[in-house]
């Protein structure tokens, strides 16, 4: 059985909705915000990287400065701690020092 997502790392929200990383799409709660929807795709998900250590998550010092966009929009810069998560955000760039890892290969057996 899979285990529910911890609410005092995303906060509650009520379903998943799909965002685009990079150009591709992953389900994370709804409503969170965005850095907290990056720690989803680590932790949950085991497809992202980053250092969390150097982040603030309070908008004070600017550490998690990415490009987003909403649906149809241009990109522009924005605070993963500011933006917070709506079906069909996009993101464009992941703050400094985050990767993208590839999907795990799972096994037939
Ligand atoms: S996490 Fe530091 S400004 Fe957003």
């Amino acid at each position: 059985m899979k285990r529910r997502p911890d609410p005092r790392i995303y906060g509650a929200f009520e379903r998943l909705v799909p965002i685009r990383v990079l150009g591709e799409v992953f389900e994370v709660p709804e409503g969170v915000p965005l850095i907290r929807a990056l720690q989803y795709i680590e932790f949950e998900l085991g497809r992202l990287r980053m250092d969390w250590s150097r982040f603030c998550f309070n908008d004070t010092i600017g550490c998690c400065l990415c490009a987003v966009a909403a649906p149809g929009g241009g990109g522009a810069a924005a605070r993963a701690c500011v933006v917070t998560v709506s079906a069909g955000l996009e993101v464009k760039t992941l703050p400094e020092g985050g990767v993208l890892l590839p999907p795990a290969i799972e096994s037939a057996s």
